[in-house]
């Protein structure tokens, strides 16, 4: 999605920008652009592809000055090309924006402005917005009230951020509705702002973010933000410790093998000051959770996109037997489309690792308006998700860079499980030894992930085997049914092969028809309470000819015997253990798509943080 950085101070705006867009390469972009202020006027360069590409551009023709925008653009509106790429000029040359969301009423907007006798020199959606703020400043409005003006009148989710020649004191940035986010990050005597924290947390780590339908005037020594209407507001200054090393690729090829090794580090961090393992109980502190409500609760609603979504179905198993409270799980996307039954007694749980996916947000504004109970559980500190839940888990486990998350997935169902707990104890329905067996197995979990991933060489060897298929198939029963899809869902992403995961007992009833010798089967059969009907699953694919690739528990002979290749993992807590069974799962889809030579972090067509609908 695309990306923002802006600078206002004596340095260089130019490699602060280049740099920081750099840094938010993980959002997923197709063209990139940059404008400066020099000597009174505004420098652009701009192109389509890579940042290389523009960086090779500035380097044949620089350019210099402050203060400076730059953008990396996802297309929208316009194929992408060095045209459509963002910044946009206006007629005058005296203004520049870039933009991230989509101006839902651009075509009346552009209708409008052509009929003025302007002529757009692009075919985004963007461009309206320059346009609309030069028409106010040419009637008389400065920089300031001209951009409000405008930010009144398009409508959508959209992060803008405008500067004008004529007044060099400011960059004015606007958080429409619920598109990406805006972080403002505070400098003594400069500036920044950009989309999310890795751009500029080399210069700062005193950020404030701004919320829907506010807009800040960023100048060099002050920061003013107020509501689009006008009203003053203080945001909050957060001192963020994400230190830059921790966004580095380190000894890794690329980011997401580097964030499938934090594992064990991340799932220690998601636990950290949680766990009373002494006590045999769970504290979650920012849940704000009083036995008044928790008793109350008639129903948990799980909402989620792609990945996050799945690690909510695994977590819908952990509630129930754990809390035993109905949970669903409602595909964000859908949530707000049908009419969803919840009310004051009900949670909506709403989980998501950027914290600004825009159709989890608008479930969540969906939940709140049917008066629900919002819970969060976020990666990204301070984003939206977690701002505007009465209740949050921070899962604590670092920025995520890989486009496929992985960290982010496993991390939630930790959360996840040790919500359940600390809901059954608040609401009684955990007798005292069964608690504190459940929270002892917390203490198990960093080994056995890391003994886990200690066996990438074992997967890296089936890798070569499967990097020429064309088709793979999932199965998984039980609270590992999730992990079938998510499987199939890490391999799709990043190797471009096509793979479904399937709920074992279904294969019966129709994917069974597509197994023979070409069609690999991973099943995912470890020794929880559906192993045996995992193993006669493995059996009918077996006698249809398939090649099944099994994940199995160490010693287990009777898999051993029936699957042509086995991932071992360690014995683990049948309700732990699809934070195990997905990391041979997760690795395998990374080396498959390293060894087609693919760019494993950032697949083609996809985006980390998805901020439109
Ligand atoms: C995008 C990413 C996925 C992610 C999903 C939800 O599609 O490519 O990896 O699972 O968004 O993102 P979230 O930030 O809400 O977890």
């Amino acid at each position: 999605m695309c990306g923002i950085v802006g600078y206002i101070g004596p340095r260089d705006a130019t490699p602060i920008i280049l740099n920081g867009l750099k840094r938010l390469e993980y959002r997923g972009y197709d063209s990139a652009g940059l404008a400066v202020l020099n000597n009174g006027q505004l420098e652009l360069r701009k192109d389509a592809g890579k940042l290389s590409q523009l960086v090779e551009h500035v380097n044949k023709s620089p350019i210099q000055g402050a203060p400076g925008i730059g953008h990396t653009r996802w297309a929208t509106h316009g194929v992408p090309s060095a045209r459509n790429a963002h910044p946009h000029l206006g007629q005058t040359g005296r203004v520049v924006v870039v933009h991230n969301g989509i101006v839902e009423n651009f075509l009346e907007l552009k209708d409008e402005l052509t009929a003025e006798g302007i002529e757009f020199q692009s075919d985004t959606d963007t461009e309206t917005i320059v346009h609309l703020v030069e028409h106010y400043m040419a009637a008389g409005l400065g920089l300031v009230e001209a951009a409000r003006q405008t930010f009144q009148h398009i409508q959508g989710a959209n992060v803008v951020v405008l500067m004008s020649a004529d007044e060099p004191d400011k960059i004015v940035a606007a958080r429409i509705g619920n598109a990406g986010g805006v972080v403002l990050g505070l400098g003594e005597g400069e500036n920044f702002l950009a989309s999310d924290i890795p751009a500029i947390m080399e210069h700062t780590q005193r950020v404030m973010y701004l919320e829907a339908r506010q807009m800040a005037v960023v100048g060099r020594d002050q920061i003013q933000v107020e509501t689009i209407e006008g009203v003053p507001v203080k945001p909050q200054v957060h001192v963020v410790s994400w230190d830059p090393v921790t966004a580095e690729k380190g000894e890794y090829r690329h980011f997401m093998q580097k964030e499938i090794h934090e594992q064990a580090q991340a799932l220690t961090d998601t636990m950290a000051g949680r766990v009373d393992f002494a006590r045999g109980q769970i504290r979650l502190n920012d849940l704000k959770l009083t036995q008044e409500f928790a008793k109350r609760i008639e129903k948990i609603t799980i909402t989620a996109c792609g990945t996050a979504a799945y690690a909510g179905m695994v977590g819908k198993t952990l509630i129930e037997k754990i809390a035993r409270i109905p949970v669903e799980v409602v595909i964000a996307s859908e949530f707000r489309y049908s009419d969803p039954i919840i009310g004051p007694q009900d949670v909506l749980l709403a989980i998501s690792q950027s914290g600004e996916t825009a159709d989890t947000l608008a479930a969540m504004e969906e939940g709140k308006r049917k008066g629900a109970a919002l819970w969060s559980i976020v990666n990204a500190i301070g984003s939206q998700a977690m701002r505007i839940a009465d209740g949050f888990i921070s899962m604590q486990t670092g920025p995520e860079i890989g486009v496929a998350s992985t960290k982010a997935f496993t991390a939630p169902l930790i959360d996840q499980y040790m919500l359940a707990i600390h809901l059954a104890d608040l609401r009684g329905t955990l007798d005292e030894k069964t608690r504190r067996a459940l929270v002892a197995d917390l203490r198990l979990v960093p080994d056995l992930v890391s003994r886990t991933l200690e066996r990438e060489a074992e997967v890296e060897k089936i890798a070569y085997r499967l990097k020429d298929v064309h088709d793979c198939l999932y199965l998984g029963r039980g609270i590992n049914m999730p992990i079938a899809y998510e499987g199939a869902l890490k391999l799709k992403e990043i190797s471009y092969i096509h793979a479904e995961g399937y709920p074992a007992g279904e294969m019966k009833h129709g994917p069974i028809a597509l197994i023979d010798a070409s069609m690999p089967v991973v099943c995912i059969a470890p020794k929880d309470p559906w192993h045996a009907k995992m193993i006669s699953q493995i059996q009918q694919a077996k006698a249809r000819g398939g090649t099944v690739i099994a994940i199995a528990t160490d010693g287990d002979e009777l898999v051993q015997g029936m699957a042509d290749y086995v991932l071992w993992v360690p014995e683990t807590p049948w309700m732990l253990s699809p934070a195990i069974t997905v990391l041979p799962l997760q690795m395998l889809a990374y080396h498959i798509a390293s060894i087609r030579g693919l760019d494993v972090d950032q697949p083609r067509n996809l985006a980390k943080s998805v901020t439109v609908e």
